[in-house]
């Protein structure tokens, strides 16, 4: 990993008296509305933006309807996501149809994608500001250039690498957080794009996220997420990012997760870290991708099937109780029949918790887009739904092996399928539903697991919960 270099506060300073320029426009928008699409990253840096929207002035409109200013934080990571991105963006051309006055911006990976910012301008003239990943922190300064130029905006840079302290933010939730420890990617995975347009991996310097984490601590913060595209770089190694972990779990937050982490540098100090931190959740988001050697070669991930095996085991040594979680794709160029077994074989070796699993979708740029794939959709269809339904069986089975447990539930929201369940996770990250009230949201409960469902938990309050 490189030096990283870090944006001058004065810069900064300078975007805060633009904001404050802004608050003061009497015809600037007074509501906006947030669309986040894609990983963690992006909802982080949505609540970046929300925050800088807010200190302009504005609030958060119930709908996009409703909002003068509509902003598509967009994800380009496989040919779906950018379909839907683009298809959302041509429904406001209606919209603004009816209201000239509507803003809409464009940010996020996709506008950082090769020729990508030009060919929206060109066919979205409608489109307000199109701005790019790496300098999320002048928003300010385009959107006032949006209002007192009357013409669209496009900026997206191609220089990265810097770090940005001490932007404002808006968090979504008040028990729950995100905090960034590093940004971009080095790996270069053959299929993905994440490294073209989060560019080179930087890390944040330790103080400043211990800081923060502090502060969302005295606010009431239950549990923070670390993210990272691979965090085990985390400063240029996993004993760094383990090191990390100690201090931030002295400081006492109830719950610490992270992700991602690559399994080519997954240290034997993090693996000890499972079986040391009291705050350290039982859970671990480790992507396989595939159960083959060969593509896995191919995919550039830099460790092998027996590797990954060894490393699932060390961890379940060091923490018998952890939950493993990943990310598999099927259908990678010229995977055949007997490879892709060994990617079910390897899901009935580890059974995961849960498993993401997509269909390989090529994207312009990277390397595997390049190599020849002779699989057709309907095989690779074929592939996908039956592991997807072996998934579905494992996740019953471990799932049914948890009734009749007690867990302590960090209660996060209403069911949205019936109004009088909650939900919340156990430490594993399950989610489980049981009667209450909201009242009970951000708060931890101990509830008895009665049934299992296909993939969250039912349950039940236990009584004198004595807090
Ligand atoms: N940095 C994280 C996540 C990256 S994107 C990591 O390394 O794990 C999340 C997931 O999307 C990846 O783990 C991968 O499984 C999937 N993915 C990335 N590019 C893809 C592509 N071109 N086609 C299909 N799935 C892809
Ligand atoms: Fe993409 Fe690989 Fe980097 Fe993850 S580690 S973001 S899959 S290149
Ligand atoms: Fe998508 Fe960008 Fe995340 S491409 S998955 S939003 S890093």
């Amino acid at each position: 990993m490189r030096e990283t270099t870090f944006v001058p506060e004065t810069e900064i300073q300078r975007q805060r008296g633009i904001m404050e320029i802004v608050r003061a426009m009497a015809d600037r928008p007074h509501t906006y509305y947030i669309v986040s699409m894609g990983c963690q990253m992006n909802e982080r840096d949505s609540e970046t933006v929300a925050g800088m929207l807010t200190e302009m002035g504005m609030t958060a409109a119930p709908a996009r309807e409703q909002a003068d200013l509509i902003l598509y934080n967009t994800c380009c990571v496989r040919e779906n996501a950018e379909n839907k991105a683009l298809g959302n963006v041509i429904w406001l051309k209606e919209l603004k149809k009816d209201r000239p006055e509507l803003k809409i911006c464009v940010g996020g990976c996709m506008t950082q994608e090769k020729g990508m910012a030009e060919a929206m301008k060109r066919n979205y003239p409608f489109i307000d500001l199109i701005y790019g990943t790496h300098n999320l922190y002048r928003f300010p300064e385009y959107l006032w250039r949006v209002l007192t130029e009357g013409r669209p905006v496009v900026e997206v840079e191609q220089t990265d690498g810097e770090v940005v302290e001490g932007l404002p933010e808006k968090r979504r939730s008040t028990f729950k957080s995100f905090v960034n420890i590093m940004y971009g990617c080095d790996n270069f995975c053959t299929y993905c794009i994440v490294p073209y347009v989060r560019g080179r991996e930087r890390s944040r310097r330790p103080e400043a996220i211990l800081d923060e984490a502090k502060r969302l601590q005295d606010a009431g913060v239950k549990e923070i997420t670390l993210l990272g595209q691979n965090v085990n770089s985390y400063m240029g190694g996993g004993a760094a990012f383990a090191d990390l972990l100690y201090r931030l779990d002295a400081l006492g937050i109830e719950r610490i997760r992270f992700m991602t982490s690559h399994p080519k540098d997954l240290s034997d100090e993090l693996i000890g870290a499972y079986a040391t931190l009291e705050h350290l959740m039982p859970h671990l988001h480790l992507p396989v991708q595939a159960g083959n050697d060969d593509i896995l070669r191919r995919m550039n991930r830099h460790y092998d099937r027996a590797r990954y095996l060894d490393v699932v085991d060390r961890l379940r040594a060091a923490r018998p109780d952890i939950g493993l979680t990943t990310d598999i794709i099927v259908g990678f160029p010229g995977e055949t029949a007997e490879q892709f077994e060994q990617t079910m074989d390897l899901v009935d070796r580890v059974r995961y918790d849960s498993a993401y699993t997509f269909i390989y979708s090529p994207r312009t740029g990277t390397a595997a887009a390049k190599m020849p794939d002779d699989t057709p959709m309907e095989e690779k269809s074929r592939r996908i739904q039956r592991l997807i339904d072996r998934q579905l069986q494992i996740t019953k089975e471990i799932l049914e092996g948890m009734v009749g447990r007690t867990e302590t539930v960090l209660v996060e929201s209403v069911s949205a399928r019936d109004g009088s369940m909650m939900g919340g996770r156990t430490p594993r990250a399950i989610m489980v539903n049981f009667p209450g009230t909201p009242a009970l949201i951000g708060r931890f409960v101990k509830v008895r697991i009665t049934s299992a469902g296909k993939n969250t938990l039912r349950g039940e309050m236990v009584a004198n919960q004595g807090e």
